[in-house]
C-alpha cells in the first residue's frame, strides 16, 4: 500500500498535470484566436497529453490502494503577447513541471518506494522528451523573428503533429 504523504504528493502532481492540460487548451484558444491554426492544433495535442499523464497517476494510486482525488485547479492565463511569448511560457512551465517530478523521485527516494520509483522514471524520460519538443520550437519562433512569412511555415509544420500515447 501507498503511504499517505506518497499518496498526497501524487493528488498533488494529478492537480498539476490537470493544470498543464488547462493551460495548453487555453493556449489552443489562444492559437486558434490569431488564427495560428498549426498550432492550436499541436496545443491540443499537448492538452490531451496533459491530461493522459493525470490519468496515469490516477490510477497508480489506487492500484497501490490508495485514494485518488479530483481537486480544484486555478484558472490559466488566457491571452499571450505573441506566439514566441507564449511557446517561452510552455517551456518555462516545462521546467517547472520537470522539477516537481524530481521532488517527487526524491520522496520516493527517500520513503524506499521502489514502485513509485519506477513510475517517476517514465516521467523523468517524457520531461526530457517535452522538454526537448518545446525548446525546438521557441529556437525555431526566434530566429524567424517578426517575418510572417516565415511564421506561415512554422505553423505548418506545427500542425502535422500526430496524437501519441502518452
Ligand atoms: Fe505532464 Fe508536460 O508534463
Amino acid at each position: 500500500m501507498i503511504s499517505q504523504t506518497m499518496q498526497q504528493a501524487i493528488n498533488a502532481q494529478i492537480q498539476a498535470e490537470m493544470y498543464s492540460s488547462n493551460l495548453y487548451l487555453s493556449m489552443a484558444a489562444y492559437c486558434e484566436s490569431i488564427a495560428m491554426r498549426g498550432a492550436a492544433h499541436w496545443m491540443r495535442i499537448q492538452a490531451s497529453e496533459e491530461t493522459a499523464h493525470a490519468l496515469k497517476f490516477f490510477e497508480y494510486v489506487i492500484q497501490r490502494n490508495g485514494r485518488s482525488l479530483v481537486q480544484s485547479v486555478g484558472a490559466p492565463p488566457q491571452e499571450w503577447k505573441a506566439l514566441r511569448d507564449m511557446f517561452e511560457q510552455a517551456l518555462a512551465h516545462e521546467k517547472q513541471v520537470t522539477g516537481l517530478i524530481y521532488k517527487l523521485y526524491e520522496q520516493a527516494l527517500a520513503e524506499k518506494d521502489y514502485a513509485t520509483q519506477n513510475l517517476l522514471q517514465w516521467f523523468i524520460s517524457e520531461q526530457v522528451e517535452e522538454e526537448a519538443n518545446t525548446t525546438e520550437i521557441v529556437a525555431k519562433l526566434q530566429m524567424i523573428g517578426e517575418s510572417s512569412n516565415a511564421l506561415f511555415w512554422v505553423d505548418k509544420e506545427l500542425g502535422k503533429r500526430g496524437a501519441s500515447q502518452s
